[in-house]
């Protein structure tokens, strides 16, 4: 459609009944207006609540659903636990320990030329890195037999795959038994993170107890004097908005950079050629291995030193950003936004869609060459004349994502880890050429 009506900046899309029309935004500079603070939207133009159909997944306090100062509070609390800093300080470790099964995994794989499902292991990671990094917890998720998986993790996906086809858009009244499955596995997965909160939080009175004081949980319970039930159910539903926001949004960045990189010779090898220099060549005599280099002091420096991967990365975002954002102006008179075809009033009678897939994919900031998966586009001097808006897989302004550092973090060291040809855990050479990749989207 966009393609048809001459690649505008905006157009709308009218499925009225259905939904609201959706004013579906190419261009980086609109949606620039819309993600931002301004002096009439202090925190840009609020989010729709298009997310509520699947609360049950996230909880009703989710910062999903929360606008203004209720969620400026929530983010307020959860952000020190995010920082940059603290994540490659306090976190690094364990965002680095979840990586051992998932090698071991795909090392199995690999000696037994089985195929198997990258996408369910690199997602189980995922889900492993959240619950370590969030709450200190081991969810288990990680098992080449997937009977052994975790409780909590088992029944979240089974949660999710109750939305998995067209019952998302079904009212309860025509689903009832879903929506009874949904409310009882809600409960079961909410009573198990009460536990967890509760513990930190007794942990957290202790004096001097180091244990689980670097959890993004501990932090955001900081100065909380006593676990109101308000309190606990709000972190609850934080909880399970980072297991959800942050699972296959990673994964599928993983996934689709292996898939790019196995495709792309040129770029493989710039990135081996990178991590010999940062690590030294494969199998060099008493060099440490890559995770004992991560782990030991300046260990975050080396992933600062990633400049290769993290623009293999940025293409792969922006190739196949995982998200979006979906905006719901409140006033009925609408705002104005600026467009290289004249100004457009989007009132509360329209949602307003941030469309990565065009924002990412527009000829005029990318050039001729900017459906190709081209890493060197973002290494100097090429990449400064790339606007800063112009790339926004995490969105950008007030609303962007709490998660976006831990993302970036956990996908260089896994492609970091997977490319070295041996298993840093095990010394055993992985036989990449039976990782036989086959793309079934
Ligand atoms: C490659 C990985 C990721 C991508 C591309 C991504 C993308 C995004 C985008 C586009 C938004 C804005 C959504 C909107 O406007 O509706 C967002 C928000 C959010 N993301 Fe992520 N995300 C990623 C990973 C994560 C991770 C790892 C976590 C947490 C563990 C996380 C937690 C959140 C949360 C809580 C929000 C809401 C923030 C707020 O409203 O203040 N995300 N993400």
């Amino acid at each position: 459609m966009h393609e048809a009506l001459g690649r505008p900046p905006l157009m709308l899309l009218d499925n009225w009944p259905i939904v609201k029309p959706l004013a579906v935004v190419a261009s980086h500079d609109v949606a620039e207006q819309v993600s931002q603070s301004s002096s009439l939207l202090k925190y840009s133009v609020p989010k729709a609540p298009t997310v509520e159909r699947i609360a049950d997944l996230f909880g009703h306090n989710s910062i999903l659903l929360k606008q203004n100062e209720e969620w400026k509070a929530v983010r307020t609390r959860f952000n020190p636990g995010f920082a940059p800093h603290h994540l490659m300080t306090s976190l690094l470790p364990m965002i680095i320990a979840a990586t051992k099964p998932y090698l071991d995994i795909l090392d199995t794989f690999s000696r037994t030329g089985e195929a198997f499902s990258f996408d369910l292991h690199t997602t189980n990671l995922t889900f492993d890195v959240i619950g370590a990094v969030a709450m200190g917890e081991d969810l288990r998720s990680q098992h080449i037999d997937q009977a052994l998986e975790g409780d909590m993790i088992r029944m979240f996906k089974e949660m999710i795959s109750t939305y998995a086809d067209d019952k998302l858009h079904l009212p309860w009244w025509l689903n009832p038994w879903v929506s009874l499955r949904r409310r009882r596995l809600g409960n079961h997965i909410s009573n198990q993170l009460r536990q967890i909160v509760r513990r930190h939080f007794e942990s957290s009175k202790v004096p001097n107890n180091e244990s689980s004081s670097k959890t993004i949980l501990a932090l955001s319970l900081q100065g909380t004097q006593s676990l109101t039930p308000r309190v606990l159910e709000e972190t609850c539903d934080q909880l399970k908005t980072f297991l959800f926001a942050g699972h296959d949004t990673t994964s599928t960045t993983i996934i689709w950079t292996i898939y790019e990189l196995s495709r792309t010779p040129h770029a493989m090898k710039s990135v081996r050629d990178e991590l010999d220099d940062i690590f030294g060549p494969e199998g060099a005599p008493d060099s440490l291995s890559i995770h004992e280099r991560l782990l030991a002091p300046g260990g975050d420096a080396l992933i600062h030193r990633m400049s290769y991967i993290s623009a293999a990365l940025k293409e792969v975002l922006r190739l196949h950003s995982p998200a979006g954002s979906v905006r719901a102006p409140s006033m009925k008179e609408g705002f104005v936004v600026s467009t290289s075809q004249g100004d457009y009033n989007l009132n509360n009678e329209t949602f307003v869609y941030l469309n990565h897939y065009l924002i990412h994919r527009d000829k005029a900031v990318y050039g001729d060459d900017a459906e190709l998966f081209n890493p060197e586009r973002w290494l100097q001097p090429m990449g400064n004349n790339i606007p800063t808006s112009a790339w926004r897989p995490f969105e950008r302004g007030p609303r962007n994502c709490i998660g976006q550092e831990l993302a970036t973090i956990e996908a260089r060291i896994v492609i970091a880890m997977l490319m070295k040809v041996v298993n840093p855990y095990s010394m055993s050479a992985r036989d990449s050429t039976k990782l036989n990749l086959s793309c079934t989207q």
